[in-house]
């Protein structure tokens, strides 16, 4: 199953999901402290303000107590009213009772609030509502002896308190949202590196090859990742051994097979020599062209199974340009059987690598056959060798592979279509590209100096020895 790229980009991610439980309760704890800040804030203004209220009323109390001394009429237009009364901010009413209930002097909607109870020498607070809008009033007993009975009260809006409020809320919550929005960079900061080991062992796995299956090494990871790297190294040598065991049936099989037709090559060939029976000629040879096919296709699946096995990773050091001259040697005859100039370049001195001989010249066996097979009678067939970094190539002027051929090539039974007409199974440059993973080499095809084909075996990293 492969993972649409878009459903990828939708799917949800750990660095996602993890900012979110970060984030989500610490904006809600923000929203909880905003909340208590408010309550305590208000409070606190609630406090303040009645204090200042309380003076005013206190004050107020005291006026109207020196104009009863005076036998005087309580003056509301009065300088000291109106310093009392009067504030840059806010509105004040007020309102003077005597014993009897009647208002002597203020405004009437305040009504009287004084029910007996409480302690004469405090004011009492509350809430009214006027003109459509809530005021804070405070109200004091007047004195037994020079106001007896007398309630004075005074009523303000709540603008002082709401400011007051506001300035409190702001001092705590601004710098909390400060801190909240700086640690969103903080937390995704932590949060990335403490996600590194996990896409490090994403790099780990998705630069591997499909064929590796070797366990990933389980080294720095840290210990919640180790179930993990663990279940999948399980499966991967689980998988190892249904592929091993896949192969060596593929194996078995060739080589099963492989007796049977020996046999029977032999049989034809007999046959051919018998001339008692000359009609039957034409089959027999049609039936030892089809069974030296049947022969080619399982050496190069042996071939192949051999390739892909793990014993193959047994590397020595030999001489890249001696192998090389050894294979291009045994192709001479074939190549002057069609005329076709086979040509060696390349220094004499020796290029030193590391791999599988056996492996490697089989890959090279492959490479020769299909110049040797693609190119037309009397064409060129060039191998070259490079010292550094060890590379063997195979140039021809046979037709080329087009364009659109060359990400093909290299997959199992794939023949260009323009092969048609020649024989084969499909199966060398998959040995080819097999023998190459096995020693971290890389081969390209492209187009050569000579106007066909061009394969390059080029040896990288470990292979390159450094003796
Ligand atoms: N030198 C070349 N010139 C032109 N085409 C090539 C050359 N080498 C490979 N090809 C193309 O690549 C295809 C795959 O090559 P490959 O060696 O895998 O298979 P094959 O030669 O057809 O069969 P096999 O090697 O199993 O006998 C060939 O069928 C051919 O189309
Ligand atoms: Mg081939």
């Amino acid at each position: 199953m492969t993972i649409r790229p878009d459903r990828h980009r939708t799917a949800p991610t750990l660095t996602r999901a993890l900012l979110g439980w970060l984030l989500i309760p610490l904006v809600f704890l923000l929203g909880v402290s905003a909340y208590t800040t408010y309550r305590n804030a208000y409070h606190l203004a609630e406090t303040e303000r009645d204090l200042v209220l309380e003076e005013i009323t206190d004050d107020l109390k005291e006026l109207v107590s020196s104009a009863r001394e005076r036998n005087r009429q309580i003056d509301p237009e009065s300088l000291a009213f109106s310093l009392l009364i009067r504030d840059a901010r806010d509105l004040r009413y007020f309102a003077v009772y005597d014993a009897s209930g009647t208002l002597l002097a203020g405004d009437r909607r305040l009504t009287r609030m004084w029910t007996g109870t409480g302690s004469d020498k405090h004011a009492i607070f509350g809430d009214v509502s006027l003109d459509g809008r809530k005021w804070r009033r405070a109200a004091i007993k007047g004195s037994r002896e020079e106001l007896p009975g007398f309630e004075i009260q005074v009523a303000e809006t709540m603008v002082r308190r709401d400011r007051l409020t506001l300035h409190l809320l702001r001092g705590v919550l601004v710098p909390q949202a400060i801190v909240l929005i700086l640690s969103i960079p903080l937390i995704w900061f932590g949060v990335r590196r403490g996600l590194r080991p996990l896409e490090e062992l994403r790099r780990r796995i998705t630069r591997r090859s499909a064929q590796d299956l070797d366990a990933i090494p389980a080294d720095g990871a840290p210990r919640e990742l180790l179930p993990v790297v663990t279940a999948l190294n399980d499966l991967l040598s689980r998988v190892r051994a249904a592929q091993k065991e896949q192969r060596r049936f593929t194996a078995d099989a060739a080589h099963q097979i492989k007796t049977p037709l020996a046999v029977l090559t032999a049989e034809l060939d007999l046959a051919r020599t018998d001339t008692s029976c000359p009609c039957a000629q034409p089959t027999f040879s049609r039936l030892q062209k089809a069974t030296s096919r049947l022969a080619h296709l399982v050496s190069q699946l042996l071939a192949l199974a051999h390739s892909e096995t793990n014993e193959s990773k047994v590397h020595v050091l030999f001489d890249l340009s001696e192998l090389a001259r050894e294979v291009t040697g045994d192709f001479v005859a074939a190549a002057a059987s069609r005329r076709i100039d086979l040509g060696f370049e390349g220094d004499e001195q020796a290029i030193p690598v590391r791999g599988n001989v056996i492996l490697l010249r089989e890959a090279m066996k492959n490479l020769l056959d299909n110049a040797l097979k693609f190119t037309p009678e009397g064409g060129t067939v060039t191998v070259s060798i490079q010292a550094c970094p060890p590379t063997f190539s195979v140039a021809d002027s046979g037709p080329g592979i087009p364009e659109a051929e060359l990400p093909l090539i290299f997959q199992r039974f794939h023949r260009a279509p323009e092969s048609s007409t020649t024989e084969g199974s499909g199966l060398g440059l998959a040995i080819v590209q097999e023998v190459a993973r096995k020693h971290g080499a890389i081969v390209t095809a492209g187009k050569s100096a000579l106007g066909g084909a061009l394969f390059e075996f080029r040896f990288e990293g470990d292979a390159v020895s450094q003796s």
